[in-house]
């Protein structure tokens, strides 16, 4: 492992100004996706709106750092035959690669989920790596219920990420650590923070364990944040409070960086808060996005299939993309989501 280059990577992938497109979406995860829109999810379709976003030549050269790809993408040529990688490479963006293979029940613990993918991980990364992949995704799951999370649940996930971690420091690849507490349930703000609290000081114990170095990550989690059922909402500066005091609390600072998933949040909530984070200041690591639905919900519906919105896909992914730039220098203003509408 040369920790001095994996240093260097997740120090781009966290760069003032731009933050990772996750756009990593299982086949299943992308179905609900163009379900909505009303596309059918083919091979094609996919290929043509996931080039969509990685031509859009602005939005991917000054706002994004880095993309995670699903297994399908990271093979997949354009469709003048340009690999999909090399468009985001020639962005100046860095290629990324999802390589959990998703969730499991985690036998003795009731309505709780383990991420697999750890067997024949360290053979699966090798050949990403020579197709570009030059940093790491892995998710696990903990959801917010009376009776859970379990230890068990948080343990186990805890170890898992932290072996996966490992894996891909060895394969010279950057590890995003990637810790979800779900904000599915009626729970209040402070319950979310006490069980993410929870589940980031196992992490960072289990990093430690497997002798992970903390130089060489980019951690992923979840804001601060109320259930999305619960009857009390948190204010922006509620959260943006909450969610600091939370990662001062567990969080190195030789971590060089934190970028937030949206976990369901509306486009706009997600960039005034990461927006409301990065204005308190004085960070001991830089705090940026990696968001998934915020930044694709607009250019979907954009696009909605039909290669005459391609334009207009990719001026609502632009904004989106820029407005969270600002948001990761504490330089967002609301204004400038109405000069866009
Ligand atoms: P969301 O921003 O839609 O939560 O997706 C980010 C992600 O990569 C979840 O694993």
């Amino acid at each position: 492992m040369n920790l001095a280059d994996l240093n260097k990577i997740a120090n781009a992938m966290v760069a003032p100004g731009r933050g990772i497109l996750a756009a990593d979406e299982s086949s299943g995860t992308i179905k609900k996706r163009f379900d909505a829109i009303g596309v059918e999810s083919t091979e094609d379709n996919r290929r043509d709106y996931r080039e969509l976003l990685f031509r859009s030549q602005e939005a991917m050269s000054k706002y994004i750092s880095g993309v995670i790809l699903y297994d399908e993408t990271i093979w997949q040529k354009a469709k003048d035959g340009t690999p999909l990688v090399k468009l985001i490479e020639q962005a100046g963006s860095i290629p990324g690669i999802k390589v959990d293979e998703g969730t499991q029940p985690l036998p003795g613990c009731p309505n709780e989920l383990i991420t697999v993918g750890l067997d024949k991980l360290a053979e699966r990364l090798k050949k990403y790596y020579e197709q570009g992949a030059r940093f790491a995704k892995w998710r696990a799951v903990i959801d917010i219920a009376p009776g859970i999370p379990s230890y068990t649940a948080v343990r186990t996930n805890a170890h898992a990420l932290a072996r996966y971690a490992a894996l891909c420091q060895q394969a010279q690849i950057v590890p995003i650590v990637e810790p979800e507490v779900l904000m599915d349930g009626d729970h209040t703000i402070d319950r979310c923070y006490e069980v993410t609290e929870f589940v980031l000081k196992e992490t960072f114990q289990e990093l430690y364990y497997q002798k992970v170095p903390l130089e060489g990550i980019v951690l992923k989690p979840n804001m601060a944040v109320a259930g999305k059922k619960s009857a009390k909402k948190a204010g922006v500066e509620e959260v943006a409070e909450k969610t600091v005091r939370l990662l001062k609390t567990c969080v190195p600072g030789a971590v060089p960086g934190i970028a937030f998933l949206s976990g369901g949040q509306s486009d706009e909530e997600a960039t005034a808060h990461l927006d409301a984070m990065n204005k308190i200041g004085g960070l001991p690591w830089k705090l940026t996005f990696s968001y998934g639905r915020a930044l694709q919900a607009a250019p979907q519906k954009a696009w909605s299939g039909k290669a005459d919105n391609v334009a207009a896909a990719q001026r609502a992914f632009t904004h989106r993309a820029q407005m969270n730039g600002l948001a990761s220098k504490g330089e967002w203003k609301q204004d400038l989501e109405k000069k866009a509408a």
